[in-house]
């Protein structure tokens, strides 16, 4: 069956991986987004007690695991001595995926990675682990963007990797009240990617006369799809990727 997108380019990117339907942020989930007509894969990063990256959206493995305790405080073996499940379902033995294989995962598939750092202020070293992989691991440059709400972090990576797409994360919390300042983004990002409550003309407008890509997140009904679509996003990040494709 042919999938037609809202308008060409733009880009349909399933969050945590096709996590309506299976663990976020697992191989399970990760496989099956990128079986899928999408666009982009979306992850996020912490860092282990012993320097690895790996793929999980909280600080702590205890709402996603059968296990308890935060990130930084464990190391990868002790990760993998735990599973991964949705509702509780721990049956099926899903580990935890490091960074490392995830490339090798998806370097398989023709999708783009859009990786999202988490909290790297509380990672000693992250920046510099996170930049070795990306150069010495055999997945194409050309088909990465790291993002993340610690702007210090995103401007940091440009000076050393200039030649990797970059994004900005906008809260809700700290940007109710405020725009970004876009002009200032723009020198070391290309994307500028808000909480969909926070995009309006004005937002997409601005962005876009600087250059910046606008993907909102994390955009899960039809409705709320559509109106973005009307206002000129040039992607969403959302649970439900194959709903998109029927707009
Ligand atoms: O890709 C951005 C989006 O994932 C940010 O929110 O909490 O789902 O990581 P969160
Ligand atoms: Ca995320």
């Amino acid at each position: 069956m042919k999938l037609a997108r809202p308008h060409k380019g733009f880009q349909i990117i399933a969050h945590r991986g096709l996590s309506r339907r299976y663990p976020e942020n697992t191989k399970l989930a990760y496989q099956a987004a990128l079986s899928q007509h999408i666009d982009m894969l979306e992850i996020d990063l912490h860092m282990t007690k012993d320097g690895v990256l790996v793929g999980i959206h909280d600080d702590t493995i205890d709402r996603t695991s059968n296990g308890k305790g935060a990130i930084k405080d464990l190391t990868l073996d002790q990760l993998r001595s735990f599973q991964f499940a949705n509702q509780l379902d721990y049956t099926l033995g899903i580990s935890i995926m490091t960074f490392d294989e995830i490339l090798t995962l998806c370097k398989n598939y023709s999708k783009t990675l859009l990786i999202e750092v988490k909290k790297p202020k509380i990672y000693a070293g992250i920046k510099e682990t996170l930049i070795q992989k990306i150069k010495y691991h055999p997945f194409p440059n050309n088909r990465i963007i790291v993002q993340s709400f610690d702007q210090s972090f995103i401007k940091a990576l440009h000076q050393e990797i200039p030649y990797i797409h970059l994004g900005v994360l906008i809260s809700k919390r700290k940007y109710w009240l405020k725009q970004p300042l876009f002009h200032e983004i723009a020198q070391y990002a290309d994307y500028v990617n808000p909480n969909y409550q926070l995009v309006n003309r004005k937002f997409i407008q601005r962005a876009h006369e600087h250059h910046l890509k606008v993907m909102p997140y994390t955009v899960n009904d039809i409705q709320t799809a559509k109106k973005l679509i009307q206002l000129g996003v040039d992607g969403v990040i959302t649970d439900i990727p194959n709903e998109i494709f029927k707009l």
